[in-house]
Parts: structure tokens; C-alpha cells; sequence
């Protein structure tokens, strides 16, 4: 009978979470540094997780189970733990693999209020149901990083606006890989003052459309990195044009890993940000410079494209630092032809990588089919 919600860290006093099977599911390192937790079995022992008590690094993974058992525990004063909060050592935690009520997300989130918790990981989420009214002030962590990889959220396009009213603000980096839904409804989201780095990877239906959604118009005053490594990006112009569109005006911009076309004759040029200084296009595909790109740089990297001679002077920006490693034109011996299509006309040293994105490509192909909204 499991009845408390032991999982959020084991708020409660350990006695409420009494289990019969031995099995251990969690291990914690000579160090007392990470802790991990697997409960895949069907009647784990919840109370083994009491040993990441010590830990500062902790992960658990649900073993996709429904966490619904828990709800119990959620509507408990958190004051009542606070003090054994405070005294957690945790600094980062992934939780994986379940299905979980909102409601019981933001009862995690208010009884880590009172942690000193820095990085928080969702992974592999169900978020069901929707979430109690957001709090006056936020009662949730002060998190400099939060990660969100394979979260669907009930409340669709409300989720980040939703989930932000929790968190104090100071929240530097945001990554959203695989996301259900960017459509973000940014009349309801508020400002991320602190923001630096927006990521927005492995997102492969996402698009210049997609994106355009996605970054809120003023919402992101600080930003100074936008990486959208494998998001399903078209033309660096398309990122530019989303960018302005935005009002964001970051320093790297990382369009690595995207199928990268030239920019389509006669489309409008494009202000890049004034601020912009170094561009990542590497592993996209390229078979020539795009044109249209920022006139002075201080790092490109065009490593593992498909250029086939060496870039002349005017066509490329103004660039310190430039990388062009992995372009058949440095490596003649490549071969030109392979019979598979998706690493045709790339070099060996790179090869790896481009069958990753080809791959991913798929996968877009399916979230496409599936309604990628
Ligand atoms: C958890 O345990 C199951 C069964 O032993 C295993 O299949 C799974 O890969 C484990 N998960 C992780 C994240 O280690
Ligand atoms: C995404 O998460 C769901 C659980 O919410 C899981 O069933 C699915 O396998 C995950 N997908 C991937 C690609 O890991
Ligand atoms: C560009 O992206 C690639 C792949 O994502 C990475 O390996 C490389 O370090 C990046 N280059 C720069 C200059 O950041
Ligand atoms: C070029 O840029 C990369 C990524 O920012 C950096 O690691 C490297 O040291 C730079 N090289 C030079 C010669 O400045």
C-alpha cells in the first residue's frame, strides 16, 4: 500500500513508506554523489529511493507506470517537509518514464521550492489532467537549467505558460527536445528575464513555421544562444526572418544538423541579428555557401558539408574563425557516389553523424504523419 508520495524525493518521514520486496532499486555511488533509481518492477520497493536522500546528483526512472498512486500525498501542507527539503544536498534530478497528474507535478515542484535545486530533467513524461490554478508568486525552484526531453502535457500549447508560473524566476537555459507541442500560447506566457540559451533540438517536425510559434515575440530579452541542432530547419534566411519576426538577437545561433537548402532565388533578404557572431552549419548537407548570411562573423563552421570546391573569398562572410573540415573538396579521395542515398558525397570522418540526422529525418517524417502540432 503505497500511499504517499515517496517518489517526490521521499518528502515524508520514511516510516509512511514501509514496502515488502527486497529488490533494490536504487543505488547511490561511493561518492554519495549520484543516485540512481529504476522501478520497473511492478511492485517496487518506493522506499529505496530514502538512500538518494544524501545524493546530489539523483535520477529515477518510473518504468512508464502510472504515478496516478501518489495523489494521495500531493495536496500535504509542504511546509510540513520543508525543513528536511532545505537540508537535501540535491542539485540535479531527472525524473523519467511515468505518467503523472499535473496536479502532482506542481506538488513536486512546490515541495522543491524549498531545495537548493539547480538542474531539473523531465523525460519520457505523460502529463495527465489539468493543473491546480498557478500560485500568486512562484512557490517552485529557482532552476538555472530546465530540460524537458519527450514531455506531452495534456493542457497542449498552455504547458510552458503553465509550468513557468511555478519556477521562480532566474531560469538561464531552457531545452525542449521532442517536444508534442511548440505552439506556444504567448499571450499567456511571461517574460524569461534571465534566459540565455534557448534550445530547441532534436525537434525535427518543428520548422521555420514551427519556430516562428515557438519564440514568443519579446519573451526572450536576454537570449544569447539559439540552437536548433536537427529542428527540422529549411534556409538560414527561414531562421533569420523567424528571428526578427521574434525580436531576439542572439550571439551563436546553431543550425547544425538540419537538411540546410540555399536560399531560394528571389526570396526577401534578411536583417540578421546585429549581435550575431558565430554560426554553426555544420553536418547540413550544403553544397555550397548559402547566400544571404550575416556579413561578419568571428567563428563558422561549415565542417561536414558537401562543398565540392573551396568557398571563394566572396562568398563567405567575414569570418576569424572558420572550419571547413570533412568538405569532399579537402578530401578528394572521398567517394562521390555510395549506394546509401543519405551519405552520398560525404566524407568518411563524417558519415556517422549525417546517418544519425537521416534517421531523425525519418522520425520527422513520421511525427509529420502523426500531426506534429
Ligand atoms: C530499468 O530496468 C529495466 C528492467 O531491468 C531495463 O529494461 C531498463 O533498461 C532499465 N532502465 C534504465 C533507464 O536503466
Ligand atoms: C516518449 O515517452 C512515452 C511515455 O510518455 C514513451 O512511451 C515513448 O516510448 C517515448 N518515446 C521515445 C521516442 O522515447
Ligand atoms: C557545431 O555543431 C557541431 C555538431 O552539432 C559541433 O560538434 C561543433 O562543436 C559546433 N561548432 C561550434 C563552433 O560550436
Ligand atoms: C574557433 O571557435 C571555436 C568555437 O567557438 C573555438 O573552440 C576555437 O578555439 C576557435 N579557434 C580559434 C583559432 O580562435
Amino acid at each position: 500500500m503505497m500511499r504517499t508520495p515517496c517518489l517526490l524525493l521521499l518528502l515524508l518521514p520514511p516510516v509512511l513508506c514501509v514496502s515488502e520486496t527486497s529488490l533494490e532499486p536504487c543505488e547511490v555511488d561511493d561518492d554519495d554523489f549520484r543516485c540512481f533509481c529504476n522501478f520497473t518492477d511492478p511492485q517496487p520497493d518506493w522506499s529505496s529511493a530514502f538512500q538518494c536522500m544524501i545524493a546530489v546528483e539523483v535520477e529515477i526512472h518510473g518504468g512508464g507506470r502510472s504515478l496516478e498512486q501518489f495523489l494521495k500525498g500531493a495536496d500535504a501542507d509542504p511546509k510540513q517537509y520543508a525543513d528536511m527539503v532545505k537540508a537535501l544536498r540535491l542539485r540535479r534530478l531527472t525524473v523519467a518514464s511515468a505518467q503523472v497528474p499535473a496536479v502532482l507535478v506542481t506538488a513536486f515542484l512546490r515541495a522543491l521550492g524549498y531545495s537548493r535545486l539547480k538542474e531539473l530533467t523531465l523525460q519520457d513524461l505523460e502529463v495527465t489532467g489539468t493543473p491546480p490554478p498557478p500560485p500568486l508568486e512562484a512557490t517552485g525552484p529557482a532552476l538555472s537549467t530546465l530540460t524537458l526531453r519527450n514531455v506531452s502535457w495534456a493542457t497542449g500549447s498552455a504547458w510552458l505558460a503553465e509550468l513557468q508560473r511555478w519556477l521562480k524566476p532566474g531560469l538561464k537555459v531552457l531545452n525542449i527536445a521532442q517536444a508534442h507541442s511548440l505552439a506556444f500560447s504567448c499571450a499567456q506566457l511571461r517574460t524569461f528575464p534571465a534566459l540565455t540559451t534557448l534550445d530547441l533540438s532534436d525537434n525535427p517536425g518543428l520548422g521555420e513555421h514551427g519556430l516562428t510559434s515557438a519564440l514568443c515575440p519579446q519573451k526572450f530579452p536576454a537570449l544569447q544562444a539559439l540552437v536548433l541542432r536537427n529542428a527540422g530547419m529549411d534556409t538560414p534566411n527561414g531562421v533569420c526572418a523567424a528571428m526578427a519576426v521574434a525580436g531576439v538577437q542572439p550571439r551563436h545561433l546553431d543550425l547544425s544538423h538540419n537538411s540546410l537548402r540555399a536560399t531560394a532565388p528571389g526570396a526577401p533578404a534578411c536583417v540578421w541579428p546585429s549581435a550575431l557572431d558565430s554560426l554553426n552549419l555544420s553536418f547540413s548537407g550544403l553544397g555550397q555557401v548559402p547566400k544571404g548570411l550575416p556579413a561578419r562573423l568571428s567563428v563558422l563552421d561549415l565542417r561536414c558539408n558537401k562543398l565540392n570546391r573551396e568557398p571563394r573569398l566572396e562568398e563567405l562572410p567575414k569570418v576569424s574563425n572558420l572550419t571547413l573540415d570533412g568538405n569532399p573538396f579537402l578530401d578528394p579521395e572521398a567517394p562521390k557516389y555510395q549506394e546509401n542515398p543519405t551519405t552520398s558525397g560525404v566524407v568518411p570522418s563524417c558519415a556517422r553523424s549525417s546517418l544519425a540526422v537521416g534517421m531523425s529525418g525519418t522520425l520527422a517524417v513520421l511525427q509529420r504523419v502523426g500531426g506534429f502540432a
